[in-house]
């Protein structure tokens, strides 16, 4: 029996990424997965990339800084497949500026999507799995850059601390409807995200585009950058029953990055 096997999963951010390759595990091992994104192009080749199993990908466009978004997703999974029994918001954005500058609208902006839309798509789509009645797991995405300063990036910074706290919170009050609420802490792992994160914060350096990369992965124990379908097969594992007492963690997976970048 496959791991997904009759499991519905919800994912946002899935046309990119860390999302886009958890739907593709998910639906490769049995499972049906209700794929969410801003990117209605990217999210339209999801399907054919699932080939013979596209029929169990509901792909749906919208903007997951909404606060009505989880409503939406909850919906079309039970509509579509009839359950619910994970939910892995990937959809994030970062921004880079000085917090002697930074704008209250791209504070509002990157916090909207990365932290409030968040915690409302948790708390909506969270109520629809404890009224299914079964078991689930919800796996947020944190990131490693938030437990210390990093200059430039105060918004990102705040939304993902903001991350480890709120899986704490859910994770406490859905423990005894049998909902497990974990994190997962990246660190430089290969997608859209970092190749902007490569360009924009190595301009700030004074770096030229792939040097900040080859620095950071300098010191990296593991002397590699994370590929997204590593970090697709953590949340998969929370997402089983496989981690079936784990709940309230922010699980890090970074090649040893922070053991001395504490
Ligand atoms: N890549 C890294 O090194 C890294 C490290 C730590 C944490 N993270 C986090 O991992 C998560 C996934 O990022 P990724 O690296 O896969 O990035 P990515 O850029 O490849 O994917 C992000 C996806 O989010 C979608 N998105 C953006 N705004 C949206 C909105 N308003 N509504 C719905 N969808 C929207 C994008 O279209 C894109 O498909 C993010 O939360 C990010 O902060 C990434």
């Amino acid at each position: 029996m496959k791991r997904f096997q009759d499991k519905v999963v919800i994912v946002t951010g899935a046309a990119s990424g860390m999302g886009r390759a958890l739907a593709l595990l998910v639906v490769r091992e049995g499972g049906s997965v209700v794929a969410a994104d801003l990117n209605a192009d990217a999210l339209d080749k999801i399907p054919a990339e699932a080939m013979e199993a596209s029929a169990r990908i509901r792909t749906i466009s919208c903007d997951s800084s909404d606060a009505t978004t989880g409503k939406l997703l909850a919906d079309a999974a039970i509509s579509s497949f009839g359950r619910i029994d994970g939910f892995v918001p990937c959809a994030g954005i970062i921004r880079f500026v000085s917090v002697r500058e930074l704008p209250p609208r791209q504070w509002d902006t990157v916090l909207n999507l990365n932290l409030r839309g968040v915690f409302f798509q948790i708390q909506a789509i969270g109520a629809a799995m404890i009224a299914g009645g079964h078991k689930g797991s919800i796996v947020a995405i944190s990131s490693t850059s938030c437990d210390g300063a990093r200059p430039n990036n105060a918004d990102y910074g705040v939304s993902k601390a903001g991350i480890n706290h709120i899986t704490k919170t859910f994770a406490l009050e859905f423990a005894p409807a049998g909902i497990r609420v974990n994190a997962v802490s990246p660190g430089v792992t290969e997608t859209a995200m970092w190749s902007q994160v490569d360009r924009e914060r190595g301009a700030f350096l004074g770096l030229p585009p792939g040097q900040l990369t080859e620095k950071m992965v300098s010191e990296i124990p593991m002397g590699r950058s994370c590929k997204p379908e590593e970090i697709a097969s953590v949340i998969a594992f929370l997402l089983t029953e496989e981690a079936s007492y784990v709940t309230g963690q922010i699980i890090t997976v970074d090649g040893g990055f922070k053991l001395n970048h504490p």
